[in-house]
């Protein structure tokens, strides 16, 4: 089966951000949020949605089966490893979707052959040969990527592609793993495998470059040039190390200079600034204030001369439109008045069905935020959305606290935080500040040793009356200790962290919930490091 887009120009957009997005440091997403963020990339019209490893745990199987069971539209594909147990789990995972896929790899590099899978290349050719044989039995859309490619031997990644291809796989992607490569290599590299392989004309061709120098966004679209049709990236550039090339960077490019290169994506821009939003609230990873096209100052200007340019024609200083990444799309206001109907409408009109109970709670929180706040936009109501998404399903929850804060004496607090088990746990602690003693103190009624690695604070809309929006990331400091593992050696020498995230118009409660978000996602990250542990010790 081609899938080979009939229009040439087209360039489908692979998005992992459910997969390598979520093996960035800290970053530890639960089912109820892959699907959310999967039903915005539908939105958003990504073509292809990486769900997940299935195997990796049986909590991410579950989020993979979710979203293929729920998330109409793209491409639902799982990762698999080249072995039969791998790909088995994946096709259990995706195959509820009208339309799955299974993506399969293996290392085509001496290094990683040598010192990772401890293997010959003989092995490698049959590892590709058997599984994509495998997957194409049980699925007709099968994604096979030789991994560390731009560090292998040319001839021997194409000897292993032309397998790939003998055994039916439909997409061949080629991964710079390491964020190595530079836009004339690897456009060079990709030129030379389709001399080398025919027959890789019959398939898609896919780029999924790491941003380790800087190049991940360029040297996928230098693919694009030589003829690949498929980029992997991620949302706001997350992904392993360095990330992989941002979603965001790629659909605006290739729309923005499209004069240049001709190419087009199904993508629907306006629904850009939203995603990047959903996806830092739920990884806690903010986005650089410069970021391109979605950071806060993609759109602002500074300079006396800029400003004046830009009143008097908005092209002199601007490239793009910040309304067509969505970014202005901040219309719905409601106030005190306005009733739960209301508040539902402009929940449905941002693309969130609530009821019942969850209607019952937003209303709440709305309620509040209303008594404080004069007018409540668009950009309000989908921070309280997610915050409370995330507050749902979190695995501990700051219940309530108490900080006396004073220039007369070092600042005191107390916390109630309930445990994943639902005890009510309490401590306190006096800190250097009235957010060091809120810390402090959750760790003490927790018994975790945490330590703060990072810490912001933004508001979500201007005024004084905005909501404030914390991001931390913490780092366990016994993981061993903090999950209490049986596997010998599991986290040893681990360093273990996690990211949180969380709004509220009180700036020492939002710090309070994100620390607490973040201490519950690093101990699910330790959790998922032991199962891996687990993993590779399952011959
Ligand atoms: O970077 C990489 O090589 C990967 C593969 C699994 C495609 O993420
Ligand atoms: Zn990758």
């Amino acid at each position: 089966m081609s899938q080979v887009p009939e229009d040439p120009n087209r360039v489908l957009l692979f998005d992992t951000t459910l997969r390598d997005g979520e093996q960035s440091p800290g970053i530890s997403f639960n089912a109820a949020e892959k699907l959310e963020i999967a039903q915005q990339l539908a939105r958003l019209g990504v073509d292809i949605i990486e769900a997940g490893f299935p195997i990796a745990s049986p909590g991410d199987f579950e989020a993979v089966r979710g979203i293929a069971q729920r998330v109409e539209g793209p491409i639902i594909a799982g990762l698999a490893r080249a072995n039969a147990a791998d790909i088995d789990r994946a096709w259990e995972a995706v195959c509820d979707s009208a339309r799955p896929r299974i993506h399969t790899f293996v290392s085509t590099s001496d290094i990683h052959i040598e010192h990772q899978l401890q293997a010959t290349r003989d092995d490698v050719r049959g590892l590709a040969r058997a599984a994509v044989a495998q997957a194409r039995d049980l699925c007709e859309d099968v994604e096979f990527s030789p991994m560390d490619a731009t560090r292998a031997d040319v001839e021997f990644t194409a000897e292993v592609l032309q397998i790939a291809l003998d055994e039916g796989a439909t997409t061949i992607n080629i991964p710079d793993t390491v964020g190595y490569t530079t836009p004339d290599e690897y456009a060079g590299f990709l030129t030379r495998l389709y001399d080398l392989v025919p027959d890789l004309r019959g398939a898609v061709l896919s780029v999924h470059c790491h941003d380790d120098l800087g190049l991940a966004v360029a040297n996928s679209v230098a693919g694009v040039q030589v003829g690949a049709r498929q980029v992997e990236c991620a949302v706001n550039g997350l992904g392993e190390r360095a990330g992989n090339a941002s979603l965001e960077e790629i659909i605006m490019l290739l729309a923005t200079r499209r004069d240049r290169y001709g190419f087009h994506t199904g993508a629907v821009t306006t629904e850009i600034a939203r995603t990047s939003r959903l996806v830092s609230r739920l990884s806690g990873y903010a986005v650089q204030p410069n970021k391109a096209v979605v950071g806060r100052n993609a759109f602002a200007h500074e300079s006396g001369i800029h400003q004046d340019g830009v009143l008097k024609e908005r092209t002199t200083y601007e490239i793009m439109d910040a309304r067509s990444v969505g970014l202005e799309a901040n219309s719905i206001v409601l106030g005190k008045l306005s009733g739960r109907a209301a508040l539902r409408q402009a929940l449905e009109q941002l693309g969130y069905t609530v009821d019942g109970q969850t209607l019952k709670v937003a209303f709440e929180r709305f309620k509040e935020l209303a008594d404080r706040k004069k007018q409540v936009t668009a950009m309000d109501l989908e921070a309280l959305v997610t915050d409370e998404l995330r507050q749902e399903t979190a695995s501990y929850a700051l219940e309530w606290f108490e900080v006396e804060a004073s220039s007369r004496r070092p600042p005191h607090a107390t916390v109630g935080v309930r445990s994943p088990d639902g005890e009510l746990l309490e401590g306190s602690f006096t800190g250097d500040g009235p957010i060091d003693a809120i810390f402090r103190a959750i760790n003490s009624a927790t018994g975790v040793d945490t330590r703060l690695r990072e810490f912001h604070i933004d508001a979500v809309t201007g005024g004084q009356d905005a909501l404030g929006e914390v991001s931390v990331v913490v780092e366990l400091g016994n993981p061993e200790d903090a999950v209490k593992t049986s596997v010998p050696g599991a986290l040893s020498g681990q360093r273990v962290t996690g990211a949180g995230q969380a709004v509220t118009t009180d700036i020492i409660e939002a710090a309070g919930k994100a620390y607490v978000r973040a201490l519950g996602t690093a101990m699910q990250r330790a959790h998922a490091v032991v199962s891996d542990a687990e993993l590779a010790r399952t011959p």
